[in-house]
């Protein structure tokens, strides 16, 4: 079972942070419940750390590149985000693989957005991916995060057709898009207590099930 407490969100990220935004905007108007307490970036200057001055909250960089290892960095973060009293990871265009040892601190207490409908092409230039293997529809997937790289129980799928003159530009945008609903509608749900993993898939409760 997840999301049974009150949640307060961290949110990692490494760049652009149009997906922190839309988090940010559903928090702000009541679509997310749980507030968004705290953002860490591996990099100084992320343009996603604007959204976080703008909103008010609270932000940390750690830079990865003082730590020697992985574990190292993740325990760095994770003391930032516990100090902070977060419950709930949200990844948002963070481009750091995480260790075990983070995975474990917070199980199924990671969320992640990716642009493909995963199990398909996981990993960098999803979108590019896609038009190289002529697929005529991909899309964006919400998942619980586990060891493997953008692997774990899907939350919700967005599905978004692929047009005959797409470009890995044009195609993104459209993925984008979408990425921007379908965040804070998992999010949401994980906020309700209506995400639940059985045998390693997401049951989605209904209201009255919660
Ligand atoms: C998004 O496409 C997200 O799916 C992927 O990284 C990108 C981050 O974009 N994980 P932004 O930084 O949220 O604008």
């Amino acid at each position: 079972m997840t999301g049974q407490d009150p949640q307060r969100i961290g949110v990692l990220l490494s760049g652009r942070g149009s997906n922190l935004a839309a988090l940010l905007s559903a928090s702000r108007d009541g679509r997310v419940s749980a507030p968004m307490a705290m953002v860490v970036s591996n990099i100084a200057d992320a343009p996603g750390l604007d959204h976080a001055r703008q909103a008010d909250i609270p932000f940390q960089v750690v830079d990865h590149r003082r730590s020697s290892t992985r574990e190292e960095h993740d325990r760095k973060v994770a003391e930032v985000l516990e100090a902070a009293g977060i419950t709930l990871v949200c990844l948002a265009g963070y481009m750091r693989l995480l260790s075990p040892w983070f995975v474990q601190r917070f199980p199924q207490r990671i969320l992640n957005i990716h642009p493909s409908l995963l199990p398909a092409f996981p990993g960098l230039h999803a979108q590019r991916q896609a038009l190289r293997h002529g697929v005529k529809i991909t899309g964006c997937t919400v998942h619980l995060v586990d060891e493997h790289l953008d692997a774990g129980p899907i939350i919700l799928q967005k599905a978004v057709p692929v047009q005959e003159h797409d470009d890995e530009r044009t195609l993104s945008a459209r993925i984008l898009e979408q990425e921007h609903i379908l965040y804070p509608e998992a999010l949401s749900l994980f906020c309700q207590n209506r995400v639940e993993v059985k045998n390693q898939r997401i049951h989605l409760r209904s209201k009255q099930e919660k």
